[in-house]
């Protein structure tokens, strides 16, 4: 694998891949097994948006694996002046073993991953937030034991989450059902590929979305670029919300998952998120193991 800059550009076995090497390095992490996978390896990580996991997790990752990273501010690169992200592939290129980006633009990271010569990870687009989604895949197989077969349903803001999501979770063998307002459905090409590949269905019936899902998936109603449509989107998603009477609907058992940050008593209720803390802070801290083993399938040698 050359670069992850989003999931539908995987097979179902490098998704599966990713994940069981996560597991080891989750394992060898609790159980201080050495595992320096990318020694003397640089990282530069690109933020033209603000990050708490990300960041964080990229940065202990590769430490961990024996690199080394940059934090490269979009206000302090010359690519904040307006030099272009072509130029600024080219350089970092010649300095750099990777580059994680986190971005408005998906053409952004493709024009990255075409023009520079080394593996470039995204970190998060307008598009999709393909890391995000390997942490949660990750953490629904460890509670559930499996993958193939189960239902997600997301509720909310048919964005970058809800793209990601779609494409992951088809790829896998999940079924997804998608509840939001019509006029805020995820990508309509990723859509139909998710029909014709899936049991896929969107909706803004969220009743129906919900019913019988085994895991259920929120994320903020104002996504980092559109603070200022906040107070409008309050309105718009209000009854797009996780509670205790969608959870009700859901399948005994049902998971909650939040990629956070969470935004309590919008896009989910103060006490289903508390009832479902041990799952979401899980899946927190599984981005860390998930990244080490995108990381590891991009700049490695291939051994691992
Ligand atoms: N979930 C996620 O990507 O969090 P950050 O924005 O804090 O990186
Ligand atoms: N949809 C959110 C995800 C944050 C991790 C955003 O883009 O701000």
């Amino acid at each position: 694998m050359k670069h992850l800059l989003k999931l539908s550009d995987l097979s179902k076995q490098e998704i599966i891949d990713i994940l069981d090497l996560a597991d080891q390095l989750k394992y060898a992490k609790k159980n201080g097994i050495e595992h320096k996978y990318l020694a003397g390896k640089t990282l530069g990580m690109i933020f033209q948006k603000s990050s708490t996991r990300t960041r964080v997790s990229f940065e202990v990752g590769i430490y961990d694996l024996g690199g080394s990273a940059l934090f490269l501010s979009s206000r302090d690169l010359q690519i904040g002046r307006g030099e272009p992200v072509e130029d600024t592939a080219r350089v970092l290129s010649r300095y750099l073993d990777g580059i994680m980006i986190r971005t408005f633009d998906q053409e952004e990271v493709e024009t990255l991953a075409k023009v520079g010569s080394i593996p470039i990870i995204n970190g998060l687009t307008d598009y999709c937030h393909p890391c995000q989604v390997l942490a949660d895949l990750m953490t629904i197989r460890e509670h559930k034991g499996s993958l193939e077969g189960l239902k997600l349903c997301y509720v909310g803001d048919g964005n970058n989450m809800a793209n990601s999501l779609i494409a992951g979770c088809i790829k896998v063998g999940m079924k997804v059902s998608i509840a939001c307002p019509d006029e805020y459905q995820p990508d309509a090409e990723l859509m139909k590929w998710a029909a014709e590949n899936g049991e896929f269905c969107c909706t803004s019936d969220i009743a129906a979305a919900v019913k019988d899902a085994d895991v259920l998936y929120t994320d903020v109603w104002a996504s980092m670029g559109q603070e200022g449509e906040a107070e409008e989107r309050k309105k718009i998603f209000k009854n797009f919300q996780i509670n205790d009477e969608v959870m009700a609907l859901a399948a005994d058992g049902a998971m909650v998952l939040h990629c956070l940050p969470a935004h309590r008593e919008e896009e989910i209720t103060a006490k289903v998120f508390e009832e479902h803390a041990d799952e979401i802070f899980d899946e927190a801290e599984n981005r860390l193991h998930a990244q080490k083993a995108v990381m590891v399938k991009c700049m490695g040698d291939g051994t691992h």
